[in-house]
């Protein structure tokens, strides 16, 4: 077993962020000066490492490449006003991991290596967490496959990396959806609820063309009616119907059961509306806006945290929506963001002290 105090640590020599500067930066684009390191091998996970940023140097034969055993997961850490990092729910993003991992037939991270190495690696980096409102340090832990052979099997080399990213926000304005009704994002029995790379790359096409019909992103419906609302490009979604929050529930295994999703459920109770995780049809959401009861559309992620939906487009027939009278969705990202940055009390216990 390797305790805590087993990893190995090479430091830099100078820091990145002597070049850079930390506000308004993009998504995703800069990587802190450190990342974190373990293979796996011989049914067992070595001595983790934490070392500078640098690149991985890979066989072509590396078995991720070809037949895709590879799963992400996407955490964030804030700072208090008193400057101190913690990471947001980082205890359910472990946990969803490696239900991604065993839906992908890969070996499960221990808890000491997740957790205590990313604890370890946001203390050495914490510099690079940002102060400016709406900005972050984005921590993405993925795992892969590293046999060197391309014969068709569960891979018996893994690598499980932590890399971190100081980010802004990841879509800055409302969206314009397209509703998808021809290619489809998760099937029941398929990979829906695990984060694994591949329905990130199943999703390209589709959201490519909904751009080139002038869309920012595509609703996804469900594969076998294209009747029912499922998730809305890389995030979850809800419909605020009359005093009711709805969200597609996740009981079919094509939803990814966000974390971002779960703490607005409990927010939202919180406010006094009624919350209801079922299915969801699209000629229930056309009604109730012909009807002027559907009040809100929003997605929530990690990455995406709240985005606001000023239109959705389903065949011939477009919502739009006037954003700037919406109570809910501002109101939760406020709560949200309050609790992250450590303005308001977190009575759920979701702020990971680092
Ligand atoms: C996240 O919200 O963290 C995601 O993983 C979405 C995207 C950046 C892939």
């Amino acid at each position: 077993m390797i305790a805590a105090s087993d990893f190995n640590i090479t430091k830099i020599e100078r820091s990145k962020l002597n070049d850079i500067n930390l506000e308004n930066i993009p998504f995703g684009k800069y990587f802190s000066d450190y990342m974190l390191e373990v293979d796996y091998e011989d049914g067992e996970w070595k001595t983790p490492e934490i070392k500078p940023y640098q690149p991985l140097l890979m066989d072509p034969s590396l078995a991720a490449i070809h037949y895709g055993q590879s799963i992400f997961e996407g955490v964030k850490a804030y700072k208090n006003p008193a400057g101190e990092p913690f990471i947001f729910r980082a205890y359910d993003n472990f946990r969803r991991f490696n239900i991604s991992a065993q839906r992908m037939e890969m070996p499960v991270v221990p808890e000491h290596i997740f957790m205590d190495g990313l604890k370890l690696l946001i203390k050495m980096d914490s510099n690079w967490i940002p102060s400016q409102a709406e900005h972050s340090l984005y921590i993405r832990p993925f795992m892969f496959s590293t046999d060197e052979a391309i014969g068709v099997k569960p891979s018996e080399k893994y690598k499980f990396m932590i890399i971190l990213s100081p980010t802004g926000p990841y879509y800055s304005t409302p969206m314009r959806i397209y509703v998808e009704e021809q290619y489809v994002r998760a099937a029941p029995g398929g990979v829906g609820y695990a984060k694994a790379a591949g329905n990130y790359g199943a999703a390209m096409f589709a959201t490519a063309e909904a751009k080139r019909k002038g869309y920012d992103q595509v609703l996804w419906t469900d594969a076998l009616e294209h009747k029912y609302v499922q998730e809305c490009g890389t995030m979850n979604v809800f419909f605020i119907i009359g005093n009711t929050a709805i969200t597609p529930g996740l009981e079919e295994g094509t939803i990814l059961g966000g974390v971002t999703r779960d703490s607005v459920i409990v927010l939202l109770k919180e406010m006094g509306l009624t919350l209801e995780e079922r299915s969801l049809s699209l000629d229930e959401v056309m009604e109730a806006y012909k009807a002027g009861t559907l009040k809100e559309v929003f997605g929530t992620g990690t990455a995406a945290t709240i985005s606001l939906i000023k239109e959705l487009r389903y065949k011939d027939f477009v919502m739009e929506f006037d954003v700037t009278q919406w109570k809910t969705a501002p109101e939760i990202k406020e709560r949200l963001d309050a609790i992250r940055y450590g303005k308001r009390e977190d009575t759920h216990g979701w702020m990971v002290k680092v």
